[in-house]
């Protein structure tokens, strides 16, 4: 496997376990009975074919490593004119989303229980709405800040995928990979950062619950970051 250079395609694994304890017995049947008819697929012509019926819905979110699916839950909850789109490799936590969406009957969720990178090459330019990258692996070492699915190949993708005025959200407790976070998408010619003051990246905003990591992160003193950017229109 190349490791050089920063992570741009499918090159390079990004994410730790693909599967940890064993799943009960329900989850187990969620993971083989649900989850085939919520997997998109990339198509003979390299398009996503979201499956299943948009019932109308045009608006398109995506949150890449969703963890277990809690904030993911509860954004397709209240917005049921949204199709949220989630990637997560890890098994146990897509588990844990189709449990959520089991016990809500939320229709509007598809997942990608893989890899996001392959995704960011083949979702039509100007799909989504909203991109939410909250609190991805950290990568603390030097030699792993290459892994970072945050870098400016990423960012350059997600200005692709986002429609004019589309908002990237992103999140960490990390200050060395909110800094590279920074590095990475603030001088994109195409994205605005929000902020006007302090409490723009301090505050998590109304709309956006706590994930398991950043309560985890708040308990071992490491308050988090909150970075909103918006996409530019595209001109001509
Ligand atoms: C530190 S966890 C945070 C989970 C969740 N967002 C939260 O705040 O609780 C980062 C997640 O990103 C996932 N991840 C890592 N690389 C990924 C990739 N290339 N595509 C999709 N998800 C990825 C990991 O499996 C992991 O669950």
């Amino acid at each position: 496997m190349n490791d050089s250079g920063p992570a741009t395609g499918s090159d390079r694994r990004l994410y730790g376990r693909r599967k940890g304890h064993d799943l009960s017995a329900r989850r187990q049947v969620l993971v083989d009975s649900v989850l085939p008819g919520l997997r998109p697929r990339i198509d003979a012509q390299g398009g996503v074919d979201l499956k299943g019926p948009q019932a109308g819905r045009d608006r398109l979110w995506l949150e890449i490593g969703f963890g277990a699916g809690e904030h993911l839950a509860w954004q397709a909850a209240r917005h049921r004119d949204v199709t949220i789109l989630g990637a997560e490799p890890f098994l146990n936590g897509v588990a844990s989303l189709l449990a959520h969406l089991d016990d809500t009957k939320l229709d509007n969720v598809r997942i990608i229980d893989n890899d996001v990178r392959p995704y960011l090459e083949a979702l039509p330019a100007a799909s989504l709405e909203r991109i939410m990258v909250l609190f991805p692996d950290p990568w603390p070492k030097a030699r792993h800040h290459k892994r970072r699915i945050v870098n400016p190949w990423s960012a350059d993708r997600f200005c692709d995928l986002l429609i004019d005025g589309g908002e990237l959200r992103l999140a960490t407790d990390i200050m060395d990979y909110a800094r590279w976070m920074m590095a990475a998408v603030w001088p994109h010619p195409d994205l605005v950062w929000t902020a006007q003051r302090p409490g723009d990246w301090r505050d998590r905003p109304a709309d956006w619950p706590e994930t398991r990591y950043e309560a985890k992160a708040r308990a071992a003193g490491r308050p988090p970051v909150f970075l909103t950017f918006r996409r530019k229109p595209r001109t001509g």
